[in-house]
């Protein structure tokens, strides 16, 4: 019978192989931003971003699709229900992302893009890569932000597709901090 295949371990926080979500959560600080609405691509286990949220009133729903991270995600907000009013997790595989069923961001993380491509998938697939990063940054409000990570062993080919997409989407890039490369798209 046909099967999705997914990525089955829990991926812990280790910031020295992946440090893209500390580097994601130091920038909001120190960029003094509160209150934003963020759709981030890959939990991990540790829940990093998610757990940042209540104290700065960001609204951050993230996507995983490895079991484990799904079942970590329901034990965090059983055992802390008020972080379940700021953080949620969206089962699914990336590449079956329907954006039908989500809301306007200011800010999307698409830290894994490119990653996680399998032919094995293909057929049950509704978007490719380039599908995906179109698709989710259609999602991001005028002025608002999208971020890729530099340190993805995938970005060579993430890098690829952002040149012809910042040219006919308009989004314009800024400084970058640490590993992080960030684009804003236009204000009108
Ligand atoms: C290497 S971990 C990185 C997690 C976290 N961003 C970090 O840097 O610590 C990759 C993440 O992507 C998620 N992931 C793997 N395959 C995916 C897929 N096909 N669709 C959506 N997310 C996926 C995993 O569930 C995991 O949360």
């Amino acid at each position: 019978m046909a099967r999705l295949e997914l990525w089955k371990d829990p991926w812990p926080l280790d910031v020295k192989q992946c440090p893209c979500d500390v580097h994601f959560t130091s920038y909001l600080r120190e960029k003094g931003l509160a209150g934003q609405t963020i759709f981030h691509f890959g939990t991990g286990d540790h829940h990093h971003v998610g757990l940042q949220a209540p104290a700065s009133d960001h609204a951050v729903i993230g996507i995983t699709a490895t079991e484990p991270e799904y079942r970590s995600y329901i034990r965090l907000v059983t055992e802390n229900p008020h972080l379940g009013k700021y953080y949620k997790v969206l089962f699914s595989d990336i590449y079956q992302i329907n954006t039908r069923l989500l809301p306007a961001f200011d800010i999307v993380t698409l830290f894994h893009l490119c990653e996680f491509w399998s032919e094995n998938n293909a057929a049950f697939a509704a978007l490719d890569d380039k599908g995906v990063l179109e698709a989710l940054t259609a999602l991001v409000r005028p002025g608002g932000l999208v971020l890729f990570y530099t340190g993805s062993f995938a970005y060579d080919a993430a890098a690829r597709l952002i040149p012809d997409w910042a040219a006919r989407t308009g989004f314009a890039e800024e400084p970058g901090y640490e590993t992080l490369r960030i684009f804003r798209k236009p204000r009108t």
